[in-house]
């Protein structure tokens, strides 16, 4: 018997954890998720910035709880993974280190710092809650359209966010055997905090009247649709896909 649309939405009963949550996308998405019913674990380094951003932003009545580790820590993902982490549902691999620096001024230490947040962190993650995810669970990358595609001056991250789309799709593979599936999201171009100073450029501002098809910034609630959307039954037959969020830029010439 087909599940009613809303059911197929419905993340009642489900935990969840998303990286980097304190702001911008990250809290976005655990928003919605918790909105569908989720009890969400909100990540971040300080604690009280969590909390503080349960105490003000959180809807009434939502199940978000703070969860303070550095996500490139490994005894404190570890430790945080074991002790909290049991019965895991749904992991969004979202904290991304934003990394703008040419060749010449990215030395290789430099370079290896931002795979390690972008790439090696959502690896140990995926890796520690595989371990005890059941049937039915699943994993939610946030890539970038900076990944499959490239602008000068930005090789690092580039390559990082090239290299989780690719791990999306090689544990999809991986862990379809334990019918859990492996997805990810693309976002383009959103007005997050991180964001503000680019907002503020008119040139930047050009580009996005005249390259992005809606010709506008992304706000940072409409990244949730595609995360409820991957995170629910209603997505139980995509694995190892990259939904592009993006107002249509990255397919437009
Ligand atoms: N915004 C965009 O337009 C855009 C476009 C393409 C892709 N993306 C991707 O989307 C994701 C979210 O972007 P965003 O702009 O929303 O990010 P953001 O505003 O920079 O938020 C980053 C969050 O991560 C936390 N954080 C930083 N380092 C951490 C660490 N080592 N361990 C745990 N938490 C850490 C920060 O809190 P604390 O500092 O308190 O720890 C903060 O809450 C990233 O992966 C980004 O690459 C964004």
């Amino acid at each position: 018997m087909p599940l009613p649309l809303p059911s197929l939405f419905d993340l009642s009963g489900k935990t969840a954890l998303v990286t980097g949550a304190g702001r911008g996308l990250g809290w976005e998405i655990a928003r919605a998720l918790g909105l569908q019913g989720a009890t969400v674990f909100i990540n971040g380094r300080h604690p009280d910035t969590l909390e503080e951003k349960i105490r003000l932003d959180a809807p009434p009545g939502s199940p978000i709880t703070a969860a303070a580790f550095d996500i490139c820590d490994e005894s404190a993902a570890n430790d945080w993974m074991a002790n909290a982490g049991t019965g895991l549902d749904i992991l969004v691999n979202n904290m991304g280190l934003r990394h703008r620096r040419s060749l010449e001024d990215c030395p290789p230490d430099e370079f290896a710092t931002v795979l390690d947040a972008n790439l090696v962190a959502p690896y140990r993650l995926a890796r520690l809650a595989a371990a005890q995810m059941t049937d039915g669970s699943n994993i939610i990358n946030i890539t970038s359209i900076a990944g499959p595609r490239a602008r000068s001056g930005d090789s690092a991250y580039t390559a990082a966010k090239g290299g989780l789309e690719s791990l999306t799709r090689a544990l999809a593979m991986e862990l379809a055997t334990k019918g859990i599936r492996v997805n990810a999201i693309a976002p383009g171009f959103f007005a997050t905090e991180a964001n503000r100073e680019m907002v503020a450029d008119p040139d930047i501002q050009k580009f996005v009247d005249t390259r992005i098809p809606l010709k506008r910034w992304g706000q940072p609630r409409e990244i949730a649709g595609a995360a409820v959307f991957l995170a629910s039954d209603a997505a139980s037959y995509v694995n190892g896909h990259v939904l592009t969020v993006d107002a249509g830029l990255s397919v437009s010439f």
